[in-house]
Formats: structure tokens, C-alpha cells, sequence
């Protein structure tokens, strides 16, 4: 049967990570480092099935859990989302529980915030590299990406002014609706963007933006909750104090359970009004049973205990990693140590490219373990060329702790083999 499938089903490519995904899941005895899925043991199982009990035996809270919601989400879980949005801000008093919208992960919250802002032909501004999830969305909605230069800090405001500025030249300054930042801890890098660069690109966002064209930031911070030491930077979010010009987006599936796939924005109001109308057409709601379980998790003081002890099994997962892969320092390969969030980042010599297509890749195969290659994090505008073969993204989230030091074994072994 010939399908006839519209222009913007079409453009949802497959992706090559599902691809990694489907052949750890075909191959026991492969190990990936590629996947960014949560710690196995982690999950908290006990408590979960103990709140379920709780909450299935009070009928007037099972009813209510097990009936329809809203579509912004239940009250009680946003309030306290917002609250804990301002201790991590210092305590800042900022916005209201109706700024607040309750998704099904981060990822539908991206999803519908690009479907209600953007056309084809509008231009958004990534981080080079960027979660590659969300240039693939992106791509669904035929919009020009174009990235912006980083380095240990985060994204580069001069990258960013100097892009604006050509972009300005070129006339197409008014087509910029974006920049997406995912501003901790970032997926792929692992790193923080600074907060003195925050203020300044929020400056230079507000100074070429035009009144009836503004540029928005987009802040994904699904990885903020995971910093080691339990402190983060402040937000975008934080100084927009008049809720205008940042839509931010976070998530309690890395944090609590992928499993529940639970997320959250806050957003200025217009736009969270659009989002729930588009919403309200997907599913009408996150699913309520999800929400009442974790409000109920939240209120017995469960998420921050719960984050505290995430923090230190990945903290002490990094650093294992951290020693096992110290011998590929005498290969030229090199890395930050990440101070939160779930991801390495390594750099290697143009000698070793670690596309899918290399010897390295494949020697990785034949080892049997699997690592994200750093191409699959870049927008490449020019396809003759590849963008990002000097890195690769290892994940120390998944692998059981005492599969680490066999899993960076293996991987030297293939770069020695090269
Ligand atoms: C940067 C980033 N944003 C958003 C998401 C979406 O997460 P979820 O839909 O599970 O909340 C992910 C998941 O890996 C991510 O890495």
C-alpha cells in the first residue's frame, strides 16, 4: 500500500540514537555508554509503590487520581514546582501556579512550543552542539537552524552577537524566533553556561529584538536538578522578571522516574495560553494519576531527599568514569571532568574521528560497547562536510556501577586496537 504522508510527517527522519537504543536492546552483551537513560538502581520503587497504596486508599483522592485532569495540570503540583523553582532561585518570589503548565515529559512541552511558534523558513539559534532531539524537531517544523559557538562556559556571547549581527546584515534579523539553550549541565557537553554570560545574553536577545518581532530564549533546563554539590546557577527565568522573553522547561523524568514521564514549563502567559490550546488537542491533559502521585511524593518531602541521594550515586559514577578513562589521556583525548548531569564529553585528535562510518566506531562494535558520536549533536548546514567528528558522548547513567570500569576497558582497547 502506498501511504500518502504529509510534508511535515515527513520531514520526522529516524533517528540514528533510536538506532543505538534498538541494538543495546538486540545485543546482551553489549554495553552502551550511549544511552541517556537514569540510574537502574536509583529508581525509587519502594517509594513509589508505597504513595500508590497511599493514595488508592483514600477514595476521595483515588477518584479524584483516577479521573480526568486539567490541561494546565493539577494546582497542587504546580504550586509546588514553583516552589521549588524559587528556593533554587534563592527564594525569589516569581510568578504564579497559572505560569506554570504540567506536561507529558519536557519533550511535548518542546514539541508544542515549537509547533505554536514557528514556520518554515523562521530561523532558530542552537548551542553548537545541542541536544539532538530538538533539532529534529526542528526539522519537522522546516525551520533554518543555525548554531552558535561554545567553550567551557556555555554558549559564547560574542558567537551569539556576531551571529545576529550577519544574520541582521542579511536582512533575515525579523525570521529569528528562538534561542534554544539547554543551560545545565548540558546534553551532550555537560557543561553550565556561566552566570555573567546569562545577564549579558539576555541583554544582547532584548537589543536585537524588535517590538513586533521579539527573539525568545528558550531555557531547557531538564538536567538543572542534577548538579553534584545540589546548587545551581540562576535561570534565564529568573531575570525575566516580568515573565516576556524566556520559556523555560524542565522535567522530574531524569530526576524521579522517566517511567512517570512527567515534565513542567513556565511560561509567559500568552504563550502558555497557546500551549494549552494546542495541548488540549493532543491529550487534554498530563495523566493525572502521574501528577497526584508525585504531588503526594512532594508533600511527604520525598523529591528532595530522593535528589540528594541521585546527586551522589552520579556523582560517584563520574568519577569512577573519571579514573577508568584516564589512559586515553596519553592518546590526546580530552575532557571536563562534569560537575553535575549525566554526560562526558570528549574531545579526540583529528587522527580518530569517531563517526559512525570510522574504524573507531566499528572497533567499538566489535568490543561491544556504545557511545553517542558527536556528529549526531551538530546541525551541519553544509553536508559535504562533517560538523563534530573530534567528539564522542559517553553516559554514565545507565551502566551499573560495577560495569563502568569493564565498559571504559573495552573502549580503550578499541582505540588501542586503532
Ligand atoms: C536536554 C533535554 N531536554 C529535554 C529532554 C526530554 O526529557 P523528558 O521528555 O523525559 O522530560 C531530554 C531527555 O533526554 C534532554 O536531554
Amino acid at each position: 500500500m502506498l501511504y500518502s504522508f504529509s510534508n511535515r510527517g515527513l520531514r520526522s527522519g529516524t533517528s540514528p540514537i533510536n538506532e543505538l537504543i534498538q541494538y543495546d536492546l538486540e545485543h546482551d552483551d553489549v554495553i552502551s555508554l550511549a544511552a541517556g537513560l537514569v540510574d537502574y538502581e536509583s529508581l525509587p520503587v519502594q517509594s513509589i509503590a508505597a504513595n500508590i497504596a497511599e493514595l488508592m486508599s483514600n477514595p476521595r483522592l483515588a477518584q479524584a487520581a483516577l479521573q480526568y485532569g486539567t490541561t494546565r495540570g493539577l494546582l497542587q503540583l504546580r504550586e509546588q514546582i514553583l516552589e521549588h523553582f524559587r528556593k533554587a532561585e534563592g527564594n525569589k518570589s516569581l510568578f504564579d501556579a497559572d505560569d506554570v503548565i504540567v506536561t507529558n515529559g519536557s519533550q511535548q512541552l518542546l514539541f508544542l512550543l515549537a509547533d505554536i511558534l514557528l514556520n518554515p523558513g523562521d530561523i532558530v539559534l542552537v548551542e553548537a552542539p545541542t541536544y539532538f532531539v530538538f533539532m529534529d524537531t526542528l526539522k519537522i517544523f522546516g525551520v533554518e537552524i543555525h548554531s552558535v559557538a561554545m567553550d567551557g562556559q556555555g554558549v559564547c556571547p560574542e558567537a551569539l552577537k556576531a551571529k545576529l549581527q550577519e544574520l541582521r546584515q542579511r536582512g533575515v534579523l525579523e525570521r529569528v524566533k528562538l534561542f534554544y539553550t539547554v543551560d545545565y549541565f548540558q546534553n551532550p557537553s555537560g557543561i553550565s553556561l556561566i552566570e555573567s554570560r546569562k545577564s549579558e545574553i539576555f541583554a544582547l536577545i532584548q537589543t536585537f529584538s524588535q517590538t513586533s518581532h521579539p527573539i525568545l530564549i528558550l531555557e531547557d533546563a531538564a538536567y538543572r536538578d542534577l548538579g553534584f554539590n545540589g546548587v545551581s546557577a540562576a535561570s534565564f527565568k529568573g531575570m525575566d522578571i516580568e515573565n516576556n522573553w524566556v520559556l523555560y522547561t524542565s522535567t522530574l523524568t531524569k530526576t524521579f522516574s522517566p517511567g512517570l514521564k512527567c515534565g513542567y514549563g513556565i511560561l509567559p502567559k500568552p504563550v502558555l495560553e497557546q500551549v494549552m490550546r494546542h495541548k488540549g488537542c493532543h491529550d487534554f491533559g498530563t495523566a493525572n494519576l502521574v501528577q497526584h502521585l508525585i504531588a503526594q511524593m512532594m508533600l511527604h518531602g520525598e523529591y528532595p531527599n530522593h535528589l540528594e541521594s541521585l546527586q551522589k550515586s552520579y556523582a560517584a559514577k563520574a568519577l569512577i568514569m573519571n579514573q577508568c578513562l584516564e589512559p586515553l589521556r596519553h592518546k590526546g583525548i580530552s575532557w571536563q571532568i562534569p560537575s553535575g548531569g549525566l554526560y562526558f564529553w570528549l574531545k579526540f585528535p583529528s587522527s580518530l574521528p569517531t563517526g559512525p562510518q570510522g574504524s573507531l566506531f566499528k572497533a567499538c562494535l566489535k568490543e561491544k560497547v556504545l557511545y553517542v558520536p558527536g556528529e549526531y549533536c551538530f546541525h551541519n548546514t553544509d553536508l559535504s562536510e562533517v560538523v563534530g567528528s573530534e567528539w564522542m558522548r559517553l553516559s554514565y547513567g545507565t551502566v551499573p556501577t560495577n560495569e563502568i570500569s569493564e565498559a571504559c576497558h573495552r573502549l580503550i582497547r578499541a582505540v588501542d586496537s586503532i
